[in-house]
């Protein structure tokens, strides 16, 4: 049985304070034990975050990382810099950067691989602009950014990570995918590892929907077989709408 993750994307939001004192909140409140939870706030608030959530249950995550260990590379943040700060996941290929950073499945994959040789796990990001479905693209949009993210790892690596579908037409839109949508991109991400790394690690793989994920949604969308969870941006932000999300049950 897939455990299902929900993880929260706070993009470049809130101050090392507002991050805290948010995570404080998300603590005291009941939390179901079947559902993994994941924070990803900004690198300044990562070590703080930490520690506001030490004796919980709430795992922590970055939204990028950089391939190289170390070296001269300013600006940029290593995989083992984040498992030092408490990271155990790692956003990466989020559509965000791949639209304003130059991010590519060839970076994606450097970076998937660095990730996982530091011992973090990677949430890639995967999903169709709304230009790429009107043409009738989505389909070969979501196999190549799967097939060439995932480029050079073993079965097992892939077993092992999640993947988030994020439709970029969906992303802090309030147009969320139907479930019937979503459901099918799950599915045919769940083929692709399938045809590349075995049908055992495709079974294991962790599949997240993302884009305008709401407490009013959730059910709907946890509803299909091959949705694992979600990557919250919007509706993470704040303790009330992501409680209830990750209570969805
Ligand atoms: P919204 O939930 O705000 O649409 O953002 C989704 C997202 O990009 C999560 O990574």
């Amino acid at each position: 049985m897939r455990k299902p993750i929900i993880a929260g994307n706070w993009k470049m939001y809130k101050t090392v304070g507002e991050a805290t004192a948010m995570l404080k909140e998300l603590c005291r409140m009941p939390l179901p034990e079947t559902v993994e939870v994941v924070v990803c706030p900004v690198f300044t608030a990562l070590y703080p975050a930490q520690a506001a959530l030490a004796g919980s249950k709430i795992k922590l995550g970055a939204q990028n990382v950089h391939w190289e260990e170390k070296g001269a590379f300013t600006g940029e943040i290593s995989a083992v810099m984040l498992r030092d700060a408490g990271c155990e996941y790692v956003i990466v290929g989020h559509s965000e950067r791949r639209q304003y950073f130059a991010e590519t499945d060839e970076s994606v994959n450097k970076k998937t691989k660095a990730a996982l040789a530091a011992g973090l796990k990677p949430i890639v990001c995967v999903g169709e602009t709304l230009a790429q479905r009107e043409t009738g693209d989505t389909e070969k949009v979501i196999v190549r950014q799967v097939k060439d993210g995932l480029t050079g790892l073993t079965p097992q690596q892939a077993a092992g990570l999640v993947i988030a579908y994020e439709p970029v037409w969906a992303i802090g839109t309030g147009k969320t995918a139907s479930a019937a949508d979503a459901a099918q991109g799950c599915s045919l991400i769940r083929r692709t590892v399938a045809e590349l790394f075995g049908s055992e690690a495709a079974s294991q793989l962790r599949i997240q929907y993302g884009g305008s994920v709401k407490p009013e949604n959730i059910a709907e969308l946890m509803a299909e077989a091959d949705i694992d969870g979600a990557l919250v941006g919007g509706a993470s932000l704040e303790a009330g709408s992501f409680s209830k999300i990750i209570c969805y049950q």
